[in-house]
């Protein structure tokens, strides 16, 4: 008998632990405009046709104890809409602990350019983001201001070069890389700056030499 009042005291706490962790939501209301919907540490807005970023309402999530506990990863699900443009400051509304990570999924839109500003203020907590099936041409300067991005995925763009100021901002940080080379006649130099990754893919390669020099890490062509 104790042992079953203690589980269910237990799940109790859980229950309500996991309550307290809505993040995104504010009296019951999601913090991004709807079709948009929030749940936990995620904003869902994947196949919803929409034509550009939600709105977010503002909401001050910067003060950590106000939800218990550190906010260590927020999820924006946003692939699978026809997305074109990111203008900037999109996501001003919404405030961030340095700790947080913002995990940023926009593959299968329809995004051909990214503002120069649209990552302002989630600049250092950006540490994820996929761009896979869209319509870029280069590196946005956009990506210039992160200073955390860890994972970055661009594949099926048709990417004609590498911003070399771009790569020289990711190099200190960028572990993970995938993108395609379709469009390129020799190996981007650019390559060089990126010191800790540690993965990298680079599909659809024409061109018939990749320089000795042109990589050292552990990496994955196709
Ligand atoms: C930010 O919040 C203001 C005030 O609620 C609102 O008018 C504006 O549209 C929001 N902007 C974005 C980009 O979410
Ligand atoms: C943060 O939240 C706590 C608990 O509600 C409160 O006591 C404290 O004053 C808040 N700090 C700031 C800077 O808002
Ligand atoms: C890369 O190759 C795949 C499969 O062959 C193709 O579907 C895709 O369009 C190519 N991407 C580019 C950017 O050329």
């Amino acid at each position: 008998m104790f042992h079953i009042a203690t589980l269910v005291l237990l799940t109790l706490t859980v229950i309500c632990g996991i309550d307290g962790r809505v993040w995104f939501s504010r009296d019951g209301i999601c913090v991004a405009s709807a079709p948009c919907t929030c749940d936990n540490a995620e904003i869902l807005c994947s196949g919803l046709q929409l034509r550009s970023i939600p709105t977010f309402i503002p909401r001050d999530v910067s003060n950590d104890s106000l939800a218990g506990w550190p906010m260590s990863a927020a999820f924006f699900q946003m692939y699978s809409n026809n997305i074109e443009v990111i203008d900037d400051r999109a996501f001003c509304n919404l405030t961030f602990a340095l700790s947080s990570k913002v995990f940023m999924m926009l593959a299968s839109n329809a995004i051909s350019s990214l503002a120069d500003n649209a990552f302002d203020c989630i600049q250092n907590n950006v540490h994820y983001l996929d761009l896979k099936n869209n319509r870029l041409t280069a590196l946005p300067v956009a990506m210039l201001k992160l200073t955390n991005l860890k994972e970055l995925f661009l594949q099926n763009n048709a990417l004609v070069r590498l911003n070399p100021l771009v790569m020289k901002q990711l190099g200190p940080t960028l572990t993970n890389l995938q993108l395609d080379l379709g469009r390129f006649s020799t190996w981007p130099s650019e390559f060089s700056h990126l010191r800790v990754l540690y993965f990298l893919e680079a599909n659809n390669i024409t061109f018939p030499n990749i320089p000795e020099d042109g990589f050292f890490w552990v990496f994955f062509v196709t």
